[in-house]
């Protein structure tokens, strides 16, 4: 005897949690989320948000993604990240980040209809859970995971309900385990990680405090300070991180993890703040302090039977390139489509397989950037002449040197903007954020090579419509000229087919295999006189298919097909792919 049922039960309420849910109910899949705590983040934690983060709340509803952008701060807000001895003293260097240098701004623009900004967790997450619970999620706050067991069926999960402290059970047909970064759901069910946790130690403090007059000339979510005696992370910093521009705040201070975490009290963090502020006066409203630990840890199957895993719960990394909640969010695009298949009977079992195929090289791809980024402080400290010495005094006359007329100085000045400038891998990684290209069985790429990346994948993305990269973005018009997204004809948690005037027949295959495999298909006819023009040739430039051909998409955006030509039986070929994505 259960205590409640439902189809998918998720545990916490974090991005992944919370994500999961939003659009498990937005595709009409019953689901419960619990959370042990009686509140969402209530720290602001991650806060970068990428397009691809973006377009999965646009994909959610243009009321989910304006709401993002109406609490974020705009991308402008984002990007001068400055490198300085303290906010009020000498500045360093700084480099354009986060798509805001012109050349990466062009980029942007041209790989999305979305915009990349800053939201801080503590309003990202109640965006989600809203959405979710707005549109029938079953949540339950104060509710424990404890273990489960599954069988051939589902999964009996037991909870403890913290506010009666009797144990529950809930029976579902599959669970996720969202449980962050100690996930108890990825211990049970006994996930192999590869890396290690705790490779370095961290403490956050917030607070509250007026510094326009030393920032909102400069306008940046990263204020590094050089200061000697200053670390953080491992790398030797201390981090003044926006919150909100800019009154609420974050320090980011690093200790060393082979010894206890440092004693805080209000003296001692207020001393921190005025310190890599600069102003001995400065009026400073402490809200909280906390300590975390560095990671580098990334799970390397997501999946045990009908238990998934995803988020922190399987990629664990220190904040560098802000991808923490992104791709936790991430991984629930690509999970839930898949699931909501399964349970509505249009796909069969083996379609769940291709989560962990498509999404582990992910987690392992993004812990090992995260923490090649900390790394990559190495060289801005070497060139600062910080590594040499661990006596401040020493330290500080080496940092100064770069003021001088000498051609030592001149190296020095030399090596310390190179060191800079590198940290475009961190602060401005576009490639990161957007290139993920799916190899799984569902994607049919009928033996087509991959194409390589003609620029360094990392820093630049390169649309394609290989199968299994994402659609690439294009404006579309309508006809009273309105543009639209390529990106907003596929996705809404249905397949989506494109072809142009030639291809006609594409599309009406589409309407008899979406009949006959019970699976919604999307066909668009891109051309003059249809609902969506190509006037721009943009989309003809980015198809990669001839005019008869077809691409077609998954619900969470990626190309799972695509045929240069017509084929002679258009309604056998897509009934093929369909059957194979699907797992039929
Ligand atoms: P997340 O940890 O957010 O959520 C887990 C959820 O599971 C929570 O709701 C929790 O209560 C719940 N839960 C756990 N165990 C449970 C149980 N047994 N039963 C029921 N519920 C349970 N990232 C970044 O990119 N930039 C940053 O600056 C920071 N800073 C930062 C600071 C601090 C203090 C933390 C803790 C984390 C960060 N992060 C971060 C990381 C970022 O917050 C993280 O990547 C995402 O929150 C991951 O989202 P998840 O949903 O996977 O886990």
């Amino acid at each position: 005897m259960t205590d409640m049922t439902t189809d998918v039960l998720i545990i916490g309420t974090g991005p992944a949690g919370s994500s999961s849910a939003a659009l498990l109910s937005t595709y009409g899949v019953e689901n419960m989320v619990i959370n042990r705590y009686r509140w969402l983040a209530n720290t602001p934690r991650a806060h970068i948000t990428n397009q691809r983060t973006m377009e999965v709340l646009r994909d959610l509803g243009r009321d989910v993604e304006d709401e993002a952008y109406m609490f974020a701060a705009e991308q402008d807000l984002m990007g001068e990240n400055v490198f300085c001895e303290s906010l009020v003293g000498e500045e360093i260097g700084r480099m354009k980040s986060w798509g805001t240098h012109p050349l990466s701004k062009a980029e942007h623009l041209l790989s999305s209809p979305t915009f990349m900004n800053d939201l801080p967790q503590t309003f990202m997450e109640p965006l989600l859970f809203k959405t979710a619970c707005q549109r029938g999620t079953q949540a339950r706050m104060s509710t424990e995971y404890l273990s489960h067991v599954q069988d051939a069926d589902g999964v009996t999960t037991t909870c403890l309900d913290r506010l009666t402290g009797k144990e529950v059970t809930i029976r579902s047909k599959y669970l996720i385990g969202a449980d962050g970064g100690n996930s108890l759901v990825a211990d049970q069910i006994g996930l192999p990680f590869e890396g290690q946790m705790g490779v370095g130690g961290s403490m956050n403090i917030l607070f509250k405090a007026d510094l326009t007059k030393y920032v909102a000339h400069r306008p940046s979510v990263l204020y590094w300070v050089v200061q000697p005696g200053a670390d953080v992370g491992g790398i030797g910093m201390g981090l003044v991180r926006m919150v909100r521009p800019w009154n609420e705040w974050l320090i980011v201070w690093g200790y060393d993890i082979n010894q206890p975490p440092p004693d805080v009290d209000d003296a001692f963090a207020t001393k921190v703040v005025r310190d890599l502020v600069g102003d001995p006066d400065l009026e400073v409203d402490i809200t909280s302090w906390s300590t975390w630990t560095v990671n580098n840890y990334y799970a390397t199957h997501l999946q045990k039977d009908r238990v998934f895993c995803m988020g922190d719960a399987i990629h664990r990394h220190p904040p560098s390139n802000g991808l923490g909640s992104n791709t936790s969010i991430q991984d629930a695009f690509n999970l839930a489509w898949k699931l909501a298949a399964v349970l509505k009977g249009q796909a069969g079992e083996a379609l769940l397989d291709t989560y962990s195929v498509e999404r582990a090289p992910i987690a392992k791809q993004i812990v090992t950037r995260a923490n090649q980024s900390i790394g990559e402080f190495g060289p801005i400290f070497e060139a600062l002449g910080l590594t040499e010495s661990n006596d401040p005094e020493t330290m500080q006359k080496n940092l100064e040197g770069r003021c001088d007329s000498t051609p030592a100085a001149e190296r020095q000045r030399e090596a310390i903007r190179e060191a800079i400038a590198f940290k475009k891998y961190e602060f401005d990684a576009h490639g990161v954020e957007m290139n993920q290209r799916y190899k799984s069985t569902a994607a049919v790429t009928d033996g087509q090579v991959e194409p390589d990346f003609a620029l360094d994948a990392d820093l630049h993305y390169q649309p394609t419509t290989w199968p299994g990269a994402r659609i690439p973005h294009v404006w579309l018009f309508d006809h009273s000229g309105k543009k639209h997204s390529t990106l907003d004809l596929a996705g809404g948690g249905v397949f989506t087919l494109f072809t142009g005037l030639g291809g006609r027949s594409w599309a009406d295959a589409a309407a008899k295999v979406s009949e006959k495999l019970g699976v919604t298909i999307e066909a668009h006819v891109i051309g003059p006189r249809q609902e969506y023009v190509d006037h721009t040739g943009d989309w003809a430039r980015a198809r990669e298919v001839g005019d008869a051909g077809c691409v077609l998409t998954r619900p969470d955006q990626h190309v799972c097909w695509r045929h240069d030509a017509p084929a002679g039986d258009p309604e056998a070929e897509l009934t093929r792919v369909l059957s194979a994505v699907l797992a039929k």
